[in-house]
């Protein structure tokens, strides 16, 4: 960090929804320095040596969990993994003893997944030492998606304030779309979400500078990006949308609705894709498609984050 004047104003990072603007600022600045780490031939700065991190995964991940990982590596710190099914937890070992035995090993971070809304906040009241990072709670947070999204759009776009944003699918499911949509906004973005009815909590309709709409066509006229979620199959009650096939026509993002945005949309997906249903392969592999640079801005933006928990943001 070049000029910190700014300091996150929070031990943990739980969610987005209490960042300020110069928070996320601060965050996106930080990511920008980080990222050039990564372009390096040797890619490893010294900010975390002697610093240790365990990711505790309760549901599975590819690309959050192998970024944290990467992020503290990176900046020189030990990381150590534990998953849901190679470790005790198989045995039943609570949430609880798993996050007090990870505190006498005497980690100075925690980055965690559950599928519980609140687990991470839970966490904060376990713990003493360790800082808790939340990588996905249920369906509420994933604030480290949410930024690298932000991060992503900056890149693309050269500003934030007064872009036009569609989030599309599953957002009732999603904690990828709360996140963003509480950056987002934040950041003075304009947020029209569409969907099926059944997945489109109607009350955000009230919320300034968010648009429900009912037709995709309408959320995505004109906007300069997409962010496309998973259809979150695991999360769902069956019935809340007739058939894939259907899902596919009436909200799947193909060439020709892409055509409906700006000339220079970009295509965001924050992974795994279900091919064929919530986005097509052209436009999952297209000109327009920024998904393989979420990954990477994902490494850099979780550097940030960890560098700004654990010792106030300096890389080197
Ligand atoms: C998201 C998640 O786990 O919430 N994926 C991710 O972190 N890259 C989105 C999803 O699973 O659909």
């Amino acid at each position: 960090m070049a000029k910190n004047k700014v300091s996150l104003r929070r031990k943990h990072i739980l969610g987005l929804e209490d960042f300020s603007r110069e928070e996320i600022e601060l965050v996106l600045e930080t990511a920008k320095e980080m990222k050039s780490i990564i372009h390096r031939d040797i890619k490893k700065v010294p900010a975390l040596r002697g610093k240790s991190i365990v990711t505790v995964f309760y549901e599975p991940s590819t690309r959050t969990r192998s970024s944290f990982e990467t992020a503290g590596k990176y900046l020189g710190a030990d990381v150590v993994n534990i998953t849901a099914g190679t470790s005790s937890i198989v045995k039943g070992e609570s949430l609880r003893d798993t996050l007090l035995t990870v505190e006498a090993m005497g980690f100075d971070a925690i980055v965690m997944r559950h599928k519980q809304e609140g687990a991470a906040e839970y966490a904060t009241k376990v713990v003493k030492h360790p800082v808790i990072v939340n990588a996905g709670d249920g369906a509420h947070a994933h604030p480290s998606q949410g930024l690298l999204n932000l991060f992503t759009l900056l890149q693309y776009k050269g500003r934030l304030e007064g872009l036009k944003v569609a989030i599309l699918g599953d957002i009732l499911h999603s904690r990828v779309a709360r996140s963003d949509i509480w950056g987002m906004r934040r950041m003075g973005i304009e947020v029209h979400l569409a969907g099926p009815g059944t997945m489109l909590p109607r009350f955000l309709a009230e919320e300034p500078g968010i648009f429900v709409h009912e037709r995709v066509e309408d959320a995505i006229r004109d906007a300069d990006a997409i962010n496309v979620l998973r259809i979150q199959l695991e999360r769902q009650k069956a019935g809340l949308f007739p058939s894939k096939r259907e899902y596919a026509r009436l909200y799947g993002i193909n060439n020709a609705r892409l055509a409906l945005a700006k000339k220079d949309v970009l295509i965001l997906h924050p992974g795994p894709m279900n091919k064929g249903l919530e986005i097509s392969p052209e436009v999952a592999y297209g000109d327009h498609s920024a998904i393989q640079e979420q990954v990477q801005n994902g490494v850099a933006v979780r550097m940030a984050l960890l560098a700004l928990v654990l010792m106030g943001g300096k890389a080197q």
